[in-house]
C-alpha cells in the first residue's frame, strides 16, 4: 500500500515536472504548416504563455501577415502571485492587467477565452482533462500538445470515436524535444543542448491533438497484409468476436469484422477509411485478451466498406 502511495506520488511529481516542459520554434512551425487556412480573420488565444518568453507567441508574431491573424492574445500563470496577459494587434502589443494568477480556469482565464476563436499552446499535463473539457464547454477550435496518455482517456477516445477530436500530424518522435529550465535534474534522460545554448528533453511521448481538420487524416492508409491465408498471424480475442493485430502497418485489407489495433493506430486514422467501434473492452466488459492473457491498450476498428 505505501509502496503504491510513494508510486503515485512519484508519478504526480513527474507530470507536474512536465507541466514545465517548453515548446521549441520549429516543432510549432512543423505543426502549424498544416492548418493555415483556418486562421484568416482569426483571434488566437494562448493560454499558457508568457507573451515575452513563449515560442508559440513567437511564431504568430511571426506569421501574423502571412496567417491573415485578427489578433493574437496571451495569458501567463503565475503560481505565487499575478498573472501576466498581452494582446497583439497590427504591431501593437497592448499589455492587459489581470487581478489574478492567471489560471485559465479563473473567471480573468474565462473571459480570455470566451474571446478567442481558437486556442494553440501547450497547457500543462497535469491538468489536462480540466483544459480540455473547458475548450469545448467554450465550444472553441483549438491546437494543443498533450501527453500520449491523454488519448487512453476512455473521455478523449469517445471524442475521438465521435470525429470531434483528433490527432494532429506529428507525434512521438516526430515531436523534437521541449526546452527545460536550468535548474531540472534530468537523470537518464535523453538530452541535448540546442544552438541557443537551451537544454532540451527529448520525449518521445507527446502527440497534437486538434479539432482543426488537416490533409493527414483524409489519406488513405495502404494495406499490404492480408487476413485469409494468414490466420495465425492474427489470433482472435477470447472475450470478444475480434481479431488481434499487432501493429498498425499489419492491418489486413481483406477482413471486414472487428480488428483490435494499437493505440498508435489514431496517428493514422481515417474516418473515411475506418470506422472506430469501442475502446480496449471485450464483450464481457474487461479488457480485451489473447489466450488469457490482456493486450495492451486495443481499440477495436472496422473498414469502413464493412458497415456500409
Ligand atoms: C508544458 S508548459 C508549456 C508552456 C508554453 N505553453 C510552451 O509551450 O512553451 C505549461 C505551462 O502552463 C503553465 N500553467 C500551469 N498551471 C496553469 C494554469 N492553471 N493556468 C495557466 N497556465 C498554467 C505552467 O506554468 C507552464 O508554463
Amino acid at each position: 500500500m505505501a509502496r503504491r502511495a510513494g508510486q503515485a506520488h512519484l508519478h504526480q511529481a513527474k507530470v507536474r515536472k512536465s507541466d514545465e516542459f517548453y515548446t521549441q520554434l520549429d516543432d510549432i512551425a512543423r505543426e502549424l504548416m498544416h492548418y493555415q487556412q483556418h486562421f484568416r480573420n482569426q483571434v488566437v488565444l494562448c493560454n499558457c504563455d508568457d507573451f515575452a518568453q513563449s515560442n508559440f507567441a513567437r511564431y504568430f508574431i511571426d506569421h501574423f501577415d502571412e496567417l491573415g491573424l485578427k489578433r493574437l492574445i496571451c495569458s501567463y500563470y503565475h503560481a505565487a502571485g499575478q498573472g501576466r496577459a498581452a494582446c497583439y494587434e497590427q504591431g501593437h502589443i497592448t499589455n492587459i492587467t489581470l487581478q489574478g494568477d492567471g489560471d485559465f480556469l479563473s473567471a480573468e482565464g474565462r473571459a480570455l477565452l470566451a474571446q478567442a476563436d481558437i486556442v494553440v499552446t501547450n497547457p500543462p499535463f497535469s491538468l489536462f482533462r480540466a483544459y480540455l473539457n473547458q475548450l469545448l464547454e467554450y465550444h472553441k477550435k483549438f491546437l494543443v500538445i498533450a501527453n500520449i496518455n491523454a488519448i487512453t482517456y476512455k473521455e478523449v477516445f469517445a471524442l475521438i470515436a465521435r470525429q470531434q477530436v483528433w490527432l494532429g500530424v506529428n507525434m512521438g518522435r516526430g515531436i523534437s524535444g521541449f526546452i527545460v529550465p536550468e535548474h531540472y535534474e534530468l537523470y537518464g534522460r535523453e538530452t541535448r543542448v540546442n544552438e541557443l545554448g537551451q537544454r532540451i528533453v527529448a520525449s518521445n511521448n507527446c502527440l497534437w491533438l486538434t479539432n482543426l481538420d488537416h490533409q493527414q487524416r483524409h489519406a488513405w492508409l495502404p494495406l499490404k497484409q492480408r487476413y485469409y491465408g494468414h490466420e495465425e498471424l492474427y489470433p482472435r480475442y477470447d472475450n470478444c468476436d475480434a481479431i488481434n493485430v499487432n501493429r498498425t502497418a499489419d492491418i489486413p485489407s481483406d477482413y471486414y469484422g472487428l480488428m483490435g489495433v494499437p493505440i498508435t493506430f489514431l496517428h493514422k486514422f481515417n474516418p473515411e477509411q475506418f470506422e472506430l467501434v469501442r475502446f480496449r473492452k471485450g464483450d464481457d466488459g474487461r479488457d480485451l485478451k489473447v489466450a488469457g492473457k490482456a493486450t495492451y491498450f486495443r481499440i477495436l476498428i472496422r473498414h469502413r466498406a464493412a458497415s456500409a
